[in-house]
């Protein structure tokens, strides 16, 4: 069975942001694929963006959208397998995830870390036991790990705004948070930015290292501004420690992206998923410029779902 949960090939990477920019220039195009088909849309975790695009993109492909906000209107979860729920928990995953897989013709689930459980969140554990006992395809939302509709939506901005004639430099890099904040769009934006073929530096402060997982093949450089020297993409954001789990070892202003970080890029295009923390992460200068894209990475995340959430209908 066929889900959308992180990045497969190439192959299949660029068939989805070349169909994700058909949509973006005719939404409806395949308004006829998806209808009759209702597509479940589960928060275990706040939303603005993947909980809007996601179900606009179901709608521009015919489909119906139903939103459950599991972690307020839903019944308390039991995760584990063989529990006595004799405690605060109400419903057992294998039971609400089944009944969900006869609801619905595709599931989508968002399930942020507790980033204080290191294995269990690496594992996936809660968005694998959806994933294990609901029986249909499943679109991530953001797992502990990933968020590919996110990592989608920012390949679709990088081709919008590659320069011409040769690859671009794209730098990752961390930025200063007052909150512990996960690695899904950190790692996934590694694994798609290399699987996708192009080159890609990672800076951060010391003990900051990401999941080596996904950053294989990416260059590593501690030197925030020697790795921004030549970059044409910027994307910034914030990370807790993953050796030292969700901890958050320096909040160093210095790391905070501003125009004079951008003195020594290409003219960087400056990217960030949303929400940010304005004057914290990135100055407003940047994000209210002409450097950012943030509101076309946002635009975007509607002909990534669309995308995804097509290439599982053709499995039908
Ligand atoms: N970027 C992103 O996933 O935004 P939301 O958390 O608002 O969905």
């Amino acid at each position: 069975m066929r889900h959308f949960t992180k990045f497969e090939n190439l192959e299949l990477g660029q068939k989805l942001v070349e169909q994700a920019l058909k949509y973006k220039s005719n939404p409806k195009l395949d308004f006829e694929k998806g209808q009759g088909k209702r597509i479940g849309l589960i928060f275990l975790n706040p939303s603005l963006r993947t909980r809007v695009s996601t179900q606009l993109a179901a709608l521009n492909l015919g489909m119906e959208p139903i939103v459950l906000n599991m972690d307020k209107e839903g019944w308390a979860l039991e995760m584990k397998e063989g529990a006595v729920m004799n405690h605060g928990t109400v419903e057992h995953i294998k039971d609400a995830a089944g009944v969900l897989g006869t609801y619905f013709d595709i599931l989508a689930i968002r399930a942020f870390p507790s980033l204080t459980h290191r294995e269990d969140d690496v594992n996936d554990f809660v968005f694998g036991q959806f994933l294990k006992y609901c029986g249909i395809p499943v679109v991530s939302l953001e797992s502990a790990t990933r968020h590919p509709l996110q990592s989608l939506a920012d390949q679709i901005t990088m081709k919008e705004f590659a320069p011409t004639g040769r690859k671009p430099k794209v730098v990752l890099t961390w930025a200063p948070h007052i909150k512990a904040i996960p690695h899904a769009v950190a790692n996934s934006f590694a694994e798609w930015t290399l699987g996708m073929g192009h080159d890609l530096t990672i800076t951060h402060p010391a003990g900051y290292e990401l999941d080596e997982n996904f950053t294989q093949g990416a260059k590593i450089e501690y030197n925030q501004a020697k790795a921004l020297e030549d970059a044409d993409f910027i994307y910034v954001k914030n990370w807790s420690g993953f050796n030292d789990y969700g901890k958050i070892i320096t909040t160093d202003p210095s790391w905070m992206l501003t125009e004079a970080h951008l003195r020594n890029t290409n003219n960087a295009k400056v990217m960030h998923c949303l929400p940010v923390r304005r004057n914290v992460e990135l100055s407003d200068e940047i994000l209210d410029g002409p450097h950012s894209l943030v509101q076309k990475q946002a635009e975007n995340r509607i002909y990534a779902a669309q995308a995804a959430i097509s290439y599982l209908l053709d499995q039908y």
